[in-house]
């Protein structure tokens, strides 16, 4: 299929299966997604529904078991894990509900963690911006250990937006999070959203970013739907 419609990334025909038996049940049927550059895209289902199956396939973390994923109209799925795995460092960012900092590196060194792993430098009055917009200017010199959940989930988008990613998966971002700073989280995606276009696939539970989104895919049963 051409890429007509000029997404950033697409999907045809992604099957998913843990199981190598032929007539395994499949956690994903057949699903076709289109995304759109700038956008923001959310993904709902039950615990267990494959929210995370799906985001993972999306960002390349996980090979599908059929089907293909395509970013900026190349067969990403199909490239050797080498490639694949340059491309991901290059243009995605990737938040978690864990936070998944790194203990014994201090903030700063945790935001600049893309650049060692790979090898780029980074724009100083970008970073600025980012810390500034998300509130941790003040924390740079402390440890994970001293911040609270709110706190070092700003730290994990910073992380993640420092290269300037076309694509930003995440994974439950306010999962581990009190309403407050899940209200909190959330503002700030939409405010990253609007200066800097980057594209957002975000699996949430929360409803209060569907004002501001493109797209919400609903998994059920395997099955996409949207809304
Ligand atoms: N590595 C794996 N091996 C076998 N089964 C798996 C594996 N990872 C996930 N599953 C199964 O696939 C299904 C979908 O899992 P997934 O983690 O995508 O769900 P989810 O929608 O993200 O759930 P949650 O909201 O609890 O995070 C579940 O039934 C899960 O048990
Ligand atoms: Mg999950």
């Amino acid at each position: 299929m051409q890429n007509i419609n000029n997404d950033i990334l697409y999907c045809e025909n992604i099957s998913k299966s843990y199981s190598p038996k032929k007539d395994a049940s499949l956690i994903l049927k057949d699903v076709n997604l289109h995304f759109k550059p700038g956008s923001i895209n959310l993904i709902y289902g039950k615990s267990g529904s494959g929210k995370s199956t799906l985001l993972n396939i999306l960002a390349g973390l996980e090979h599908p078991t059929g089907g293909n994923v395509y970013f900026m109209g190349k067969n990403y799925s199909s490239m050797k894990d080498s490639k694949a795995s340059k491309v991901r460092g290059e243009n995605f960012g990737f938040i978690f509900q864990a936070y998944h900092l790194i203990p014994r590196s201090n903030i700063k060194e945790n935001i600049l963690c893309p650049t060692y792993i790979n090898s780029k430098k980074y724009d100083k009055e970008y970073f600025e911006f980012l810390v500034n917009i998300l509130g941790i200017k003040s924390l740079l010199k402390r440890h994970p250990f001293e911040l609270s959940g709110g706190e070092q989930q700003r730290v994990a988008i910073a992380r993640a937006m420092l290269l300037k990613p076309s694509i930003v998966f995440a994974d439950e971002p306010t999962g581990n999070l009190d309403s407050e700073n899940t209200q909190i989280i959330t503002d700030l995606f939409c405010k990253l959203h609007k200066e800097c276009n980057t594209t957002f696939i975000v699996v949430t539970h929360e409803e209060n970013l569907i004002a501001d989104c493109e797209q919400v895919i609903r998994i059920k049963d395997g099955e996409i739907s949207f809304e």
